[in-house]
C-alpha cells in the first residue's frame, strides 16, 4: 500500500524499539484482508483471508524477522542462525542481507519446498541441509545460540513474536474490532502465540471490545499438541508445519484455552481440498500449510453470521512441486491456428 512504512514504524508504540534503534525493514506487513465470498457462503459466515503471502519474502515470517534482525543489529550481532522448514530461512536470509549480517540456516534435508530453498540461497545465506527433521535442527540451533557467537532468529527469540503480533493489530485496524473466530495453521506455534498476544495488547489499549476464539490447526501426521505428546517422526504434505515438538507449545495451549478456542488436526486430504478450493473459487494461491487454516474452518462449528479471519501464512509459489502434483501439465500442440482451436474445442 502506498506509503506503508513496515510493521515497526506502523506499530512502534507496541514494540520494543527506541528512537536510535536501527530499523531493518523491507516494508513488510500491511497485507490484504480479502473477502472470501464462496467460502463465506459455504460456512454461513463472513470469512476474510489475511494474505500473508503478500509479504516481501512471501510469508508471515517477515513480520517477526524485521524485529529480530533489527534487534540483532542493535545489539551488535555479526551473524544470525535459524532452523527452518523453509519460510523462516528465506526471511532470515533476506533481512540479514539487508542488514549486512551473515546468516546460516539449517533445514531438514529433502523436506523443504523448492522456492524456499531457492530464496535462502539467492539471498546469500549459508544453507546447511541436516539429515534429520526440523525439531532436530532446532535443538542444534539452540545450542549454537548458547555456545557460539551467533543470534538465534527462530521464534524462540522473543523479538520474533513481538513483530508477528502486528498481524492482529492490522486485522483489528481494518475491521474496527476483533473477529469472532481467528483460524491459523500451527507448526512451531509461534504465530498463534503472537496473534493472541496482539489481541490481548489491543484490548489493554482499548482498541477492541471483544476477543476472538483462536482456532489453531496442525496436520494429522504432525499434531503433537492435539495428541498431547511429542511426535518423533512428523509427516505431512504441508512441509512448513512438519513439526513434532513445537517450541511455543504452551503459548498455543494458552491461546486456545484463554480464548475459548481449540487446537485441532486436519488430514492432508482436507488440506489439499482447501488448497484447491482457495485457488479455484477464491483465486488465492497459498501454500499447503496455509490451507490448513481453511481446512480447519470447514470442519468447525461456525455461528451463523460470525466474522472469521483465516491467516494464509505463505504464498503458493513457494512450493511449485506440490502445485504441479495437483494438476495435469498439458501436452504441447503444434504452433498453428488449427491445432490450438482443436485443442481448445473451439
Ligand atoms: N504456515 C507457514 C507457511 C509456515 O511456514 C509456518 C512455520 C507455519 C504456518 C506455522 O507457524 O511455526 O508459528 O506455528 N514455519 C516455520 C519455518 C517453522 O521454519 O518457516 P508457527
Amino acid at each position: 500500500r502506498l506509503g506503508w512504512p513496515g510493521v515497526i514504524e506502523a506499530y512502534r508504540a507496541f514494540l520494543p524499539v527506541g528512537p536510535r534503534t536501527p530499523v531493518v525493514t523491507l516494508l513488510e506487513g500491511g497485507t490484504p484482508l480479502l473477502e472470501a465470498p464462496k467460502l463465506s457462503a459455504r460456512v454461513g459466515a463472513r470469512v476474510l483471508l489475511k494474505l500473508e503471502g503478500m509479504n516481501p519474502t512471501g510469508s508471515f515470517k517477515d513480520r517477526g524477522m524485521t524485529m529480530a534482525i533489527t534487534k540483532a543489529l542493535e545489539a551488535g550481532a555479526k551473524a544470525v542462525v535459524c532452523a527452518s522448514t523453509g519460510n523462516t530461512s528465506a526471511s532470515a536470509a533476506a533481512y540479514a542481507a539487508r542488514a549486512g549480517l551473515r546468516a546460516a540456516v539449517l533445514i531438514p534435508e529433502g523436506h523443504i519446498a523448492l522456492g524456499k530453498l531457492a530464496q535462502a540461497l539467492v539471498h546469500g545465506a549459508r544453507v546447511l541441509q541436516v539429515r534429520g527433521n526440523f525439531d532436530e535442527a532446532l535443538r542444534i540451533v539452540r545450542e549454537l545460540g548458547e555456545r557460539a557467537p551467533v543470534t538465534v532468529v527462530n521464534s524462540v527469540n522473543p523479538d520474533r513474536l513481538e513483530g508477528q503480533k502486528t498481524g492482529a493489530f492490522e486485522i483489528v485496524d481494518e475491521l474496527g474490532d476483533a473477529p469472532d473466530l481467528h483460524c491459523l495453521p500451527v507448526g512451531n506455534a509461534g504465530n498463534i502465540t503472537a496473534y493472541w498476544r496482539g489481541y490481548l495488547e489491543y484490548r489493554e489499549a482499548g482498541r477492541v471490545t471483544r476477543l476472538p476464539r483462536m482456532l489453531g490447526f496442525q496436520a494429522k501426521g504432525a499434531a503433537p499438541i492435539v495428541e498431547g505428546r511429542v511426535v518423533e517422526r512428523p509427516e505431512t504434505i504441508a512441509t512448513a508445519i512438519r513439526i513434532g515438538n513445537p517450541a511455543s507449545w504452551r503459548g498455543a495451549e494458552a491461546a486456545a484455552a484463554e480464548s475459548g478456542g481449540a487446537i485441532a488436526a486436519v488430514s492432508d486430504e482436507e488440506i489439499l481440498d482447501a488448497y484447491r478450493f482457495l485457488a479455484v473459487e477464491e483465486s488465492v494461491f497459498c501454500e499447503a500449510a496455509s490451507a490448513a487454516a481453511v481446512a480447519g474452518l470447514l470442519r468447525s462449528e461456525v455461528p451463523r453470521g460470525a466474522t472469521v479471519v483465516c491467516v494464509l501464512t505463505g504464498h503458493g509459489l513457494k512450493d511449485p512441486d506440490l502445485a504441479i502434483s495437483q494438476i495435469q501439465v498439458p501436452d504441447a500442440v503444434e504452433p498453428t491456428f488449427g491445432a490450438v482451436t482443436e485443442a481448445l474445442g473451439l
